[in-house]
């Protein structure tokens, strides 16, 4: 199932869904309370987002404009603003409503049915059990599925649920039919956000995860890893773990497809760019939270980046390598070339697609706000070939 472009209704309709959340989940007086003390703050933005887009947009030369806006649609342009702001000024107990279950399923059935579609022709199911929770999509239930991808999500460790995502997911699924497969597969990870549970937690969780997906895969090197900043961070630990545990290690995945991850949690090279929409203050403050108090910043399995032993990389290299998929200015971007520099130098099978211009996790954020159906599906079908062309 592939719906098309987010349409200003949808922003409507998504705020619609999103308020009584907020009074359910976070309450009127804290949301209120909140409101009031970021309103001295806010209320600016309102007037200083549109001065700012106007300005950078169409009255300062180009050569001067940020690379992303110099490619960015007006509709895109806008809503990146927004983001950026939201992102740097907004508390994760809040942001963390905006993307949870009880608002973006029922966004997604107003979608589909403005695209007219009343059942999707992908069912999912729910996995809940002690320890773990997902969502399974497959394309027939019956059978075997031939290619398994499974996927975590970002959002910071803190915000984010797999339903948030879903979309994105029946999309990727989709392709892979396309793409020749008979009976692809996914598993998306619901693990614990922060601050309900800190770092152990939610690589046990990826690992429950893992186990999970084994249990149905016949052979592991049909399991695709995959998952975008946080999550992909939450795969790379996953991949780090277990080359110290040989029971696994026999049973790798075939590939890990990984989209902006956030390589190192806490580091001087995550820093602001024009483009992008994360802030490396906000970056760091998600990250400490992360990790907790319990554990140094640096170590390996809770920020990737750290590991140097390039042994160990090849250890937890995936049967048919690595594939990478990132923006050109992304505050991530740095940390993401030093670990392909190491992945190659250790020998192992790594690609990566540097989109120019590009911000983060833009493969995601392009299914909604792409212009064109070209656009919107440019990253999802570079993942899928990545897949199809290494395990066929
Ligand atoms: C990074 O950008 C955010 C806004 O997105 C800003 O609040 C913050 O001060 C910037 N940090 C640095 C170190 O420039």
């Amino acid at each position: 199932m592939i719906l098309g472009q987010i349409s200003y209704l949808d922003c409507l309709v998504f705020l619609v869904f999103l308020a009584p959340q907020l009074l359910i989940h976070v309450g009127l007086i804290r949301t209120a309370t909140w409101l009031l003390g970021a309103l001295p703050s806010l209320l600016p933005q309102v007037f200083l987002i549109p001065y700012q887009f106007v300005r950078e947009r169409y009255l300062i030369p180009p050569e001067h404009r940020s690379p992303f806006v110099q490619r960015a649609t007006p509709f895109q342009d806008i809503v990146i603003r927004f983001v950026r702001y939201a992102f740097a000024f907004m508390p994760a107990w809040l942001g963390r409503v905006f993307f949870s279950k009880h608002v973006s399923l029922p966004f997604l059935r107003f979608r589909m049915l403005r695209h007219g579609i009343v059942t999707a022709p992908l069912r999912w199911s729910e996995i809940d059990r002690p320890g773990l929770k997902g969502l399974w999509i497959v394309h027939n239930k019956l059978e075997q599925p031939d290619i398994i991808v499974y996927y975590c999500h970002g959002g910071g460790f803190s915000m984010g649920s797999s339903y948030f995502y879903m979309e994105f997911l029946l999309a990727w699924v989709t392709l892979l039919k396309h793409a020749g497969y008979r009976n692809p597969a996914l598993f998306a990870l619901e693990y614990t956000l922060v601050p309900d549970a800190v770092y152990p937690t939610q690589l046990q969780e990826t690992l429950a995860g893992y186990e999970y997906v084994l249990s149905i895969a016949r052979d592991s090197t049909r399991i695709c890893v995959s998952g975008d900043s946080a999550g992909a961070t939450l795969m790379l630990s996953f991949l780090l773990y277990i080359t110290d545990h040989p029971e696994l290690r026999h049973q790798r995945p075939g590939l890990a497809v990984m989209i902006s991850p956030w390589v190192k949690i806490i580091s001087p090279n995550n820093r602001n760019t024009s483009s992008d929409f994360l802030s490396s203050d906000a970056l760091e403050l998600y990250g400490k939270q992360y990790i907790g108090s319990k554990v140094p910043l640096d170590d390996p399995l809770v920020s990737p980046g750290y590991c140097k032993n390039i042994r160990k990389w090849r250890d937890a290299s995936p049967d048919k390598g690595w594939y990478f998929l990132f923006g050109s200015e992304e505050v991530l971007g740095p940390e993401i070339r030093n670990l392909i520099e190491m992945l190659g130098k250790a020998g192992t099978d790594v690609d990566s697609y540097e989109e120019k211009g590009g911000i983060h996790a833009w493969p995601v954020a392009a299914l909604y706000l792409g212009e064109t159906k070209e656009e919107r599906l440019h990253g999802l079908k570079e993942m899928t070939k990545a897949i199809r062309d290494r395990i066929s």
